[in-house]
């Protein structure tokens, strides 16, 4: 059941389709205080009582014992103490005695304290009582996420290329730089069906053009690497340089299309083009025009891309700029011993702060507002200018999307990638434990940069990634520039990167399946333990181990130098590892506590007993996937079913029943 309760005049954000009339009263759970001085909601939890929710936010899957904010903030530090990511997923989930969903409709600032400053209190608060509150109960935790992801509508879909692995790198900028990445995987036979264009690819990284000096024949570009099985992915960025003679510049100004400041005039903002303008994606005509550009790089063959700096992420403002000079020319006027390093320091970093914010409006029906008060819904109309414009581009066709930054209504329309993280041991973690957090709030294409985005990444933590990340829908290598080379074939024994790489094409048959059918019945593709166990105390605790679909659990190594690890198994399960010379190691084991070994180059998972993994053979693209074939996989002692997903993994036609196919397998004679 879901209770709808308002407070003062909301801000429409559209998170929330599915028409729920406003309950009157107080609300079935927590404590509510909502007037001038803004909202509050407080609930006492029981002891051991698990949250979960909050999507893309840092710490563990149960999110109790953490603060929280959310504000879109383009983080390139992804630390323990860090509050905001890119996202806000206002959705969390009690696990009590009556699990229990929250979700916070309100685009502003939102502060989360679940039991940091008092261990059994939660509180959530924001500045202005203006917002509306859902409470969702259901008989599980399954239920619970299952009604909140129909209220907020179906999951973007993606292409089933999309679900190949891919490679991306900050600065790749000339054909060159994409052939070489394209040669060296078809040499070792790494499997690759995507290589993705980072802003080098644009004339000086304005959105929808290309750089003619540098890719002179770019529809000819992009057919060379359809005719080698890669689909190439630009990247879009939110801001629009402001450059006159610049169409997509002229047009927006003309139309009065950007944000504006203080004064009324558009709003400039320095990002990677120089100064820029903020195209109001709150409005529906902006919307339509700036999806509509999409289609000049469709039309050159183009079938997806990714949407960037969309927080908005901004370098500096004019203003911002301004004080800073003012201040910088004092310091230089004083005797170096007089100047306050700390200040300077604090200075120059706060120049892409969050008081930015403060400094524009939209404007919507005729009324302003500072963009802080909606500041977590632009990247998400970004997302959905390029969504809706897709759908009348191409109605019948996927096209991959997925964007940095989001707000729960966004996931109808595209996926989303989880931001600059980092070579770090740690981050492999944070990538495991935040995927079930996305799917509970609509997120199923998603991942994170595999390998690490900053840092040097190392050929251990790259291969222990990708045994992890080959369970991702988004599977995407990407690195910034400036730090070591990360493509796979530039470590010693690629042959090892082309298994692990490969078991994902021989899982995909599996993989996309319950991807198909966790969007089509708002489902989770990733859950925690505690949503399969909720009764086994031990599961409940597990932060390392994640169910997949129907019958799987994965418990991938994150540490370095291990050769295994610990599992929990909360039944019998068969332990599969898929071994380098294309051998399957099967061993069933009874439920407990096992220790399991995993070297670099074998991935490791677990088939309930009585499940069946459908198994491909090895391919180096999606297209080439055979399909046909499949061998079946389990520890089966009764006669047991699958069904599985197939289509042609490009039109949207989901629920002929041509698409779903019994497998079945009876159990070994003995
Ligand atoms: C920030 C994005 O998070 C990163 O993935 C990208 O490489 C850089 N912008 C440059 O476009």
């Amino acid at each position: 059941m879901i209770q709808k309760y308002k407070y003062g005049i909301p801000f429409e954000t559209d998170a929330v389709p599915q028409s729920i009339p406003c309950a009157q009263g107080t609300p079935s759970c927590g404590t509510v205080t909502a007037d001038e001085s803004g909202f509050r909601f407080t609930y006492r939890m029981s002891n051991n009582e698990a949250v979960y929710g909050l999507g893309e936010a840092l710490r563990g899957i149960n999110k109790r014992g953490g603060s929280y904010v959310s504000f879109n903030t383009d983080q390139l530090f992804h630390m323990e103490d860090v509050l905001s990511l890119y996202a806000s997923h206002n959705f969390l989930l009690l696990a009590g005695e009556c699990p229990t969903g929250l979700f916070f409709d309100y685009p502003g600032g939102l502060e989360f304290d679940i039991g940091f400053t008092q261990q059994d209190m939660l509180t959530v608060s924001c500045k202005h009582a203006d917002l509306y509150l859902y409470i969702i109960t259901g008989s599980s935790l399954t239920d619970v996420v299952k009604q909140f992801r129909h209220a907020i509508g179906r999951s973007y879909i993606a292409p089933k290329w999309a679900m190949g692995y891919a490679q991306s790198r900050w600065g790749y900028a000339v054909p060159q730089d994409f052939r070489e990445v394209v040669d060296h995987y078809r040499k070792h036979h790494i499997p690759l069906d995507a290589v993705y264009m980072d802003i080098d690819y644009m004339e000086r990284f304005k959105d929808f053009t290309v750089n003619q000096e540098t890719f002179p024949d770019f529809p000819a570009f992009v057919s060379e690497m359809q005719e080698r099985g890669i689909h190439l992915v630009p990247i879009i960025d939110a801001a629009v340089k402001a450059e006159a003679g610049y169409p997509v510049c002229d047009e927006g100004l003309e139309n009065d299309f950007f944000c504006t400041d203080e004064q009324g005039k558009p709003f400039e903002a320095a990002v990677w083009p120089g100064l820029t303008y903020l195209p109001d994606f709150l409005k529906p005509e902006v919307r339509q025009w700036f999806g509509e550009k999409y289609h000049i790089l469709i039309d050159q063959g183009i079938e997806g891309f990714w949407n960037d700096m969309n927080e908005p992420a901004i370098f500096y403002t004019m203003q911002g700029m301004e004080e800073f000079r003012k201040e910088m020319q004092d310091f230089l006027s004083r005797p170096a011993e007089e100047v306050d390093w700390f200040r300077v320091r604090s200075l120059s970093s706060g120049l892409c702060g969050n008081s930015n914010y403060q400094q524009f409006y939209h404007n919507l029906n005729g009324e302003r507002i500072c963009h802080e008060q909606l500041h977590n819904l632009y990247g998400y109309n970004m997302t959905r200018a390029a969504g809706e414009a897709f759908e009348q581009l191409c109605p019948d066709k996927r096209l991959l999307l997925f964007s940095r930054s989001s707000y729960i209504g966004s996931h109808r329309f595209g996926g989303i990638w989880t931001g600059d993280n980092a070579s770090w041991w740690p981050h492999l973690l944070l990538n495991i434990q935040m995927m079930p957090s996305l799917n509970m709030c609509g997120y199923l294409f998603s991942g994170a940069d595999i390998g690490g985005f900053g840092a040097d990444v190392s050929r251990d933590l790259l291969l222990r990634w990708l045994a992890f990340g080959i369970f991702t829908p988004l599977m995407r290598n990407h690195s910034a520039k400036d730090t070591r080379r990360q493509e796979c074939f530039r470590f010693e024994h690629p042959e090892d990167f082309a298994h692990v790489i490969g078991v994902r094409y021989r899982l995909l048959p599996y993989l996309y399946s319950e991807y198909i059918k966790a969007a089509l019945n708002d489902e989770m593709y990733f859950r925690p333990l505690a949503f399969d166990y909720p009764e086994d105390a031990a599961a409940r605790e597990v932060e390392d181990q994640l169910m997949l679909g129907d019958g799987l659990m994965i418990a991938p190594v994150y540490l370095q130098n291990a050769s295994g690890r610990c599992v929990y198994l909360p039944e019998d399960m068969l332990f599969v590892k898929f071994l380098p010379d294309g051998t399957l190691h099967q061993e069933p084991l009874s439920k407990g506590l096992h220790r399991i070994s995993a070297a670099l180059n074998e991935v490791p998972l677990f088939i309930k007993k009585n499940h069946i993994l459908p198994l491909a053979a090895f391919a180096e693209t999606v297209a080439a996937l055979d399909e046909t074939h499949l061998e079946l996989i389990g520890w089966i002692t009764e006669p047991t079913s699958y069904t599985l997903y197939q289509d042609d993994g490009l039109t949207k036609d989901y629920s002929n029943p041509q698409h779903y196919l019994t497998l079945t397998k009876e159990p070994a004679k003995p």
